[in-house]
């Protein structure tokens, strides 16, 4: 009789496609079911809700880290954007994740970026966030399609937080019919309401101290909303004017329905968001509205 460990198995960190590849065939065949949350790594709480997800719903867990220039601007914070792998790790294996894939940029593009196949959601991908951030959501498409292919996951979990990213990555998913459940995790906040992100860490302390505005404006337009007022640009320029007076250089406050489409007077599912420059961070945040 062969003995049955009832250890759970260290977390692996492996760093090519092959590899990945090679434990997900494993799983496959004694028929586990695999969630992956893709990330940047600079884990944090905001994170670990998305791996708690992963973890009650697949019975084989894996993470990725991997800073992804394809979803950068020029001027965007690619170089600097916070790397600190060795605590990702320790936070993950603690987590019980199973697997960290932590792959480097020739792996995942290695005909380059410019050489590599693109993968574009119209529409979605230019309005919002898209109208300042040109190409982002191209980049976060096609990272996450290329992920999905070598992670094969029955399911993978993405935050509320970035809803205009996970809007993109449904639509992907529905359109190219890719076998994956997409998971929706709510977005986890600092005790002022702040949205946690790795970018909060570019706020000075007096920015830090005004940053939650940007929540409590979302939660004015919030509760106009569910009162029944439906003047949305009126509702819109509120926000803004309110973000303008204490510092922020607002980018946008949209109110649009759930799948990002123009709101009418009868639309009962609602999402305000909002994205802002505040120093030197960009923050972005929303709000779902039923009515
Ligand atoms: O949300 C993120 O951290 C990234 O956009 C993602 C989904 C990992 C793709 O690089």
């Amino acid at each position: 009789m062969t003995a049955v460990s009832t250890h759970p198995q260290p977390m692996e960190v492996v760093t090519t496609v092959a590899a990945v590849r090679e434990r997900i065939r494993r799983w496959h065949g004694e028929g586990r079911r695999i969630a992956f949350v893709p990330t940047m790594g600079n884990l944090h709480a905001g994170h670990m809700s998305l791996i708690q997800a992963a973890a009650r719903h697949g019975d084989r867990f894996v993470a990725s880290i991997f800073v992804n220039p394809m979803q950068f601007g020029p001027n965007e914070d690619f170089a600097h954007y916070p790397r600190t792998v060795r605590e990702d790790e320790r936070m993950l294996a603690a987590a019980g994740c199973n697997l960290m894939f932590m792959p480097d940029v020739a792996e995942i593009y290695p005909q380059g970026l410019e050489g590599s196949v693109h993968i574009a959601v119209p529409e979605l991908s230019t309005i919002l966030c898209g109208r300042f951030r040109p190409g982002h959501f191209e980049g976060v498409a096609t990272v996450v399609a290329k992920l999905f292919n070598i992670v094969e996951p029955h399911m993978a979990v993405f935050g509320e937080k970035d809803y205009q990213q996970l809007t993109v990555i449904r639509r992907m998913v529905a359109d190219l019919c890719m076998p994956v459940e997409i998971i929706a995790a709510p977005t986890v906040r600092e005790s002022d309401g702040l949205a946690m992100s790795s970018r909060n860490q570019y706020l000075t302390a007096d920015e830090r101290r005004i940053a939650p505005a940007i929540y409590q404006e979302l939660g004015r337009a919030a509760a106009r909303l569910t009162a029944g007022d439906s003047h949305f640009a009126e509702i819109e320029g509120a926000a803004v004017r309110a973000l303008e007076s204490i510092g922020f250089r607002p980018e946008y406050v949209a109110v649009r329905t759930r799948t990002l489409e123009l709101p009418g007077p009868d639309s009962r599912e609602l999402v305000v968001l909002a994205a802002a420059r505040l120093g030197r961070a960009r923050l972005i945040d929303n709000v779902q509205v039923s009515r």
